[in-house]
C-alpha cells in the first residue's frame, strides 16, 4: 500500500530516494513521484514503477520527499499521485481523510481551484494555506504518516501508522517501513505521535537509538518468484517454531475465554485457532464494529468479564486490526472488559506488535503479496498456544509435498474452481480459494463439503474442477460422499488424501502425507498455495504483485 520515502541530504539525493521507493515497492503500488529541493523545488510523478520517473532537471539537490501510492479515494492517475504540491510546498500521505469533502469546500472558497479527485490534495492545500503542519493536522482526525518540504525545510509527522527516521550518511532517511529503513542504518528513531518534527541536525529532538535487527531467515534467491521462495522456506520456518520454547505469551494467551480476530489470510488462520481449542470465537476485523462484544461475555460463567484477545497479522499493520483493537479496548459493557490482547506478528515493532502483548511469527519477511509461509507459520504458532501433541516430524512431511511439486504443476486446473473441506479443512478450502482468486483473478469458491448439496452442486459440470480436501480424519467418509456428488455432475476432482477410496474417485490425487487431524491443515494450505501458483504461472500472472491487491493494507 502506500509508502513514504524521503532523504534530507545530499549525497545523490534523487537516486536515494528513488531506490527506497523500489524497496517499498513490495507493499504494492499502482503510482509514485518525488520531489527535491535545492531552493526551488521540482516534482516528478508517474505510474508504476519508480522506474518511471523521469530525472529532474534542477541539481545540487538538498533533499526530497518521496511516495508509492496504492488508489483509494480517486482513480490511478499521475494527477493523483503524490507528491502533491501547492505554493512550492510538497507533501505525501498514507492514511485516508474522512472530512476532506468539508476541508475542500474551505479551501476552495480560499482560491484553491486545482483541488482534484484526492483526499491528500485538500490536506497538501490547507497545509499550504495555513503555512504550517502541525497546524493542519490539528483538522485531522484518522491515522496518517506525512512529510512535508517547503523549499528550504522538512517537516514529518504520525498518528498510529509507522513513521521512523535514521541518520544515514550527510543526513537522514524518513521512511514508513522500518525493515527498508534498517537496510541503510540501524540508527533509528520512531515518532511519537501527532507530534510534528522538523528534520535537521540542529533539531535536538531527534535521537537515535541502535536497532537490534532480529535474525531473519536468510533469502534464497533461486526461484524467480518471491512467491515460491517462500513456499519453500516453509519446512525451515516450521521446524524453527517447533523447536522453540514456548513464550510466556503463548502459555497466558492459552488460558481462558478467548477470542481471534484477524482478516484475509490471518483471519482464516484463526478459524483454525478455533479447532485448536485455543480460541472460543474468531472474529473478522473488518466486521468488529458490527459485532457486539458483549455476547462473548458470558461462555465462561466463572469468568464472565473476562475477555482475550489474539489479533492475528503479518504485517502488524492492517487498518481493520487496529481499529478493531482499538474497538476492543474501549469496550466496558456492564463491568466487563477485553482485559489482555495478544497479537501473533511478522513485525514487532509494527502498530499491532508494540500495542498489544505480541509472539514474533519467526517467519521471515514476506514480500510476495499473497501469505504462503506466514500463514503456516500461524498455523505453528497457534499449535504452540495450545497444549495438543506436536508431529516433530512435520517439516519433513511439507518437504514430501514439495519435493514432488511437479505432479501438482501437472495436473490441469480449470478455470471453474471450487475448494471444499469439512470441519477444520474448511477453513483450508477458503484460503485456497483466496490463494487462487489473488494470484490467478478467477472466481474460486469454497464452501464446506456437506454445502453442495444445497446449492453449488447446481453449478458443477464436466467444466468445474472441485478440490477435495480429505485427510483420513473423522470427516473422511462424509468428505467421500460429497466427492461422490462431484463425480456424477461430472466435475473433476483433484484430491488432496491419502485414502484409498477418494483416490478411486479423484481424477487427479495429491498424495497427503499422514500427521494429525489439525497439523493436516498445514499440510494441505501448502498443496493448495502449490496449486494456486502453478494455475497463475500457466495464466502467465504477475504473482508476486497481483493487480488492485497490496501487501499491507493500511486503511479500513
Ligand atoms: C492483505 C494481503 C493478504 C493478507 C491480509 C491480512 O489483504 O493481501 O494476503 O492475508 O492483508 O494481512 P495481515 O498483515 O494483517 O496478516
Amino acid at each position: 500500500m502506500c509508502g513514504i520515502f524521503c532523504y534530507y541530504g545530499k549525497e545523490n539525493t534523487f537516486e536515494t530516494i528513488r531506490e527506497g521507493l523500489k524497496k517499498i515497492e513490495y507493499r504494492c503500488h499502482d503510482s509514485c513521484g518525488i520531489s527535491v529541493s535545492n531552493g526551488n523545488t521540482e516534482t516528478v510523478r508517474s505510474l508504476n514503477s519508480p522506474d518511471n520517473l523521469k530525472l529532474p532537471s534542477i541539481s545540487s539537490i538538498q533533499m526530497g520527499i518521496g511516495h508509492t501510492r496504492w488508489a483509494t479515494h480517486g482513480e490511478v492517475s499521475i494527477p493523483n499521485a503524490h507528491p502533491h504540491v501547492y505554493n512550492h510546498q510538497s507533501l505525501v500521505h498514507n492514511g485516508t481523510i474522512a472530512n476532506h469533502n468539508k476541508i475542500k469546500e474551505e479551501i476552495k472558497s480560499l482560491g484553491f481551484d486545482t483541488i482534484g479527485d484526492t483526499d491528500t490534495e485538500c490536506f497538501a492545500a490547507l497545509t499550504s494555506h495555513l503555512g504550517s503542519l502541525s497546524e493542519s493536522l490539528k483538522r485531522i482526525t484518522d491515522r496518517y504518516a506525512v512529510a512535508w518540504m517547503t523549499r528550504s525545510k522538512m517537516f514529518i509527522s504520525k498518528d498510529r501508522m509507522s513513521l521512523y527516521v535514521g541518520q544515514y550518511k550527510d543526513g537522514f532517511l524518513v521512511c514508513s517501513d522500518l525493515s527498508v529503513l534498517l537496510e541503510y542504518t540501524n540508527k533509528i528513531m520512531e515518532l511519537k505521535d501527532k507530534k510534528c518534527y522538523k528534520i535537521c541536525w540542529t533539531n535536538k529532538e531527534l535521537v537515535f537509538k541502535t536497532h537490534k535487527q532480529s535474525k531473519q531467515i536468510e533469502e534464497n534467491n533461486t526461484e524467480d518468484t518471491f512467491m515460491m521462495q517462500e513456499i519453500l522456506e516453509q519446512p525451515e520456518i516450521i521446524e524453527g517454531i517447533y523447536n522453540k520454547k514456548r513464550t510466556r505469551y503463548h502459555q497466558s494467551f492459552s488460558f481462558g475465554p478467548t477470542c481471534i480476530i484477524g482478516s484475509g489470510s490471518s483471519y482464516y488462520a484463526g478459524l483454525i485457532g478455533k479447532f485448536m481449542e485455543v480460541a472460543n470465537h474468531v472474529i473478522c476485523a473488518s466486521e468488529i464494529d458490527s459485532y457486539d462484544l458483549n455476547q462473548y461475555r458470558t461462555f465462561d460463567p466463572y469468568e464472565p468479564n473476562v475477555l482475550k484477545a489474539l489479533i492475528i497479522s503479518q504485517s502488524g499493520e492492517t487498518a481493520d486490526c487496529i481499529r478493531a483493537i482499538e474497538s476492543i479496548s474501549n469496550y466496558n459493557h456492564g463491568g466487563g472488559a477485553v482485559e489482555e490482547i495478544y497479537s501473533l506478528t511478522n513485525n514487532l515493532q509494527s502498530t499491532i506488535g508494540k500495542s498489544t502483548m505480541a509472539i514474533d511469527l519467526l517467519a521471515g519477511p514476506e514480500k510476495s503479496v499473497c501469505s504462503t509461509k506466514t500463514f503456516t507459520a500461524q498455523l505453528a504458532h497457534l499449535m504452540m498456544c495450545s497444549y495438543m501433541d506436536k508431529d516433530k516430524y512435520l517439516p519433513e512431511k511439507i518437504q514430501i509435498i514439495l519435493d514432488n511439486r511437479n505432479i501438482i504443476e501437472g495436473i490441469p486446473v480449470s478455470n471453474n474452481i471450487i475448494f471444499i473441506g469439512k470441519g477444520s479443512q474448511y477453513p483450508i478450502a477458503l484460503e485456497g480459494a483466496l490463494k487462487m482468486q489473488e494470484i490467478t483473478y478467477l472466481p474460486a469458491l469454497a464452501f464446506p463439503a456437506g454445502e453442495l448439496k444445497h446449492g453449488p452442486l447446481a453449478l458443477l459440470d464436466e467444466s468445474w474442477t472441485v478440490v477435495c480436501l480429505a485427510p483420513e480424519d473423522d470427516n473422511y467418509k462424509k468428505m467421500l460422499l460429497a466427492a461422490h456428488e462431484v463425480k456424477a455432475r461430472h466435475a473433476k476432482i483433484i484430491a488432496i488424501t491419502s485414502g484409498e477410496e477418494m483416490k478411486q474417485l479423484a481424477d487427479y490425487t495429491i498424495e497427503l502425507p499422514k500427521t494429525s487431524e489439525i497439523e493436516s491443515t498445514i499440510l494441505t494450505a501448502v498443496v493448495v498455495q502449490l496449486l494456486a501458483y502453478y494455475k497463475a504461472k500457466k495464466l502467465g500472472r504477475n504473482i508476486d504483485r497481483p493487480r488492485n491487491l497490496a501487501k499491507s493494507v493500511t486503511v479500513e
